[in-house]
C-alpha cells in the first residue's frame, strides 16, 4: 500500500469526513463498543465510526431496555472507548431523561459527555419534540447524530419492537423529522427498523449521511450491536441481524477446557510456574 493511501486510510474520522463518504458513495461502517479492549480491536480493524450506544443498558449491565442507564454510567464507557480509539469517530448515546423536554439539561448533559468522554458527536433519538434541545446542543459546537424510527428509549410508548412507519402517516413524520434534523445542523442520522425502500427514499432526499440499522441497503453505513452480531448474545435473532461469528460457542468451550485443566491439575504445566 503506498504511504499516500495508508495516510488517508488512517485519517482520523470526523463528521466532516461522513459527510464526504457519502458524497463519493463509500458506505460507512459503524459498530458499538463499551469497553477499552474492544474498542481497540474495533479500531484497529478499520471501523469508521464507534457507537457508545446506550444499548451498553442492555448488553453490558443486563437490562432489558435502554431507559435505565446514566449519564454516569455512559460517560464511563464513553471514556474507556475513547482511551483505545485513534481514528474512528467515536459517537456517545445521550441516556433517556437527560435531554428530552429540558434544552437547557440536554445541554448541560451533552456538555459533560464531551468535556469528560472526550468523544466527538452525541446521539439523540427524536425529531421535531426534540429539536429544541438539538439546536442547543448544537449552538454550542457540539456534533449530534439523530435517532429515528424504532428509538428505543421510547419503547414503553410504541409497546413493541416491531418495524416502524409502516403506515403512510408515520412515514411522513419520519421523512419531515429527517429533513428538520438536517435542516437545524445534525451531522448524520441513524434510522432503525423502517422499511427498506422509505430509509433509501431518506437517504437519497438527505445530504447528511442516513445509517441503518434494520433498514436494508439503500442508506449510507450499517450500525450493529457488536454482542449481536459476535454471536454474544442470544434470543435476538431479528431478520436485520447477520451474526459473523459464534463467539459465545467459542467462549463457552475455552472456559470449559480451562476448568476442566484446573480440575485434572494440567494448567499451570512445568513451563507455566516459577
Ligand atoms: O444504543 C445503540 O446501540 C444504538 C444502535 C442500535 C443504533 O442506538
Amino acid at each position: 500500500m503506498s504511504v499516500a493511501k495508508r495516510d488517508l486510510e488512517e485519517r482520523k474520522v470526523t463528521t466532516h469526513r461522513l459527510i464526504e463518504m457519502k458524497q463519493r458513495g463509500e458506505k460507512i461502517s459503524v459498530l458499538t463498543a463499551y469497553d477499552y479492549s474492544m474498542a481497540k480491536i474495533i479500531d484497529e480493524a478499520g471501523m469508521d465510526v464507534i457507537l457508545v450506544g446506550d444499548s451498553a443498558s442492555n448488553v453490558m449491565a443486563g437490562n432489558t431496555t435502554t431507559l435505565p442507564i446514566t449519564l454516569d454510567q455512559m460517560i464511563y464507557h464513553g471514556k474507556s472507548v475513547m482511551k483505545a480509539v485513534k481514528r474512528a469517530l467515536v459517537v456517545v448515546d445521550l441516556p433517556f431523561g437527560t435531554y428530552q423536554g429540558n434544552s437547557k439539561e440536554a445541554l448541560s448533559s451533552a456538555v459533560r459527555v464531551m468535556k469528560e468522554t472526550h468523544a466527538e458527536c452525541v446521539k439523540m433519538e427524536g425529531g421535531a419534540e426534540i429539536r429544541e434541545s438539538v439546536e442547543r446542543i448544537l449552538s454550542a459546537g457540539i456534533p449530534v447524530m439523530g435517532h429515528l424510527g424504532l428509538t428505543p428509549q421510547s419503547i414503553n410508548k410504541f409497546g413493541t419492537y416491531t418495524v416502524r412507519a409502516r403506515e403512510e402517516s408515520e412515514a411522513a413524520k419520519l421523512i419531515s423529522d429527517a429533513h428538520l434534523l438536517e435542516d437545524i445542523g445534525c451531522s448524520a442520522i441513524v434510522i432503525e427498523k423502517i422499511p427498506a425502500a422509505l430509509a433509501a427514499r431518506i437517504a437519497s432526499e438527505l445530504a447528511i449521511p442516513a445509517i441503518g440499522i434494520g433498514a436494508g441497503n439503500g442508506v449510507d453505513g450499517q450500525v450493529l450491536v457488536m454482542h449481536d452480531m459476535l454471536g454474544i448474545t442470544e434470543g435476538f435473532s431479528p431478520r436485520f441481524l447477520r451474526r459473523y461469528a459464534n463467539l459465545k460457542e467459542m467462549i463457552t468451550s475455552a472456559v470449559q477446557t480451562y476448568i476442566e485443566d484446573v480440575k485434572r491439575q494440567d494448567f499451570p504445566n512445568e513451563k507455566e510456574q516459577y
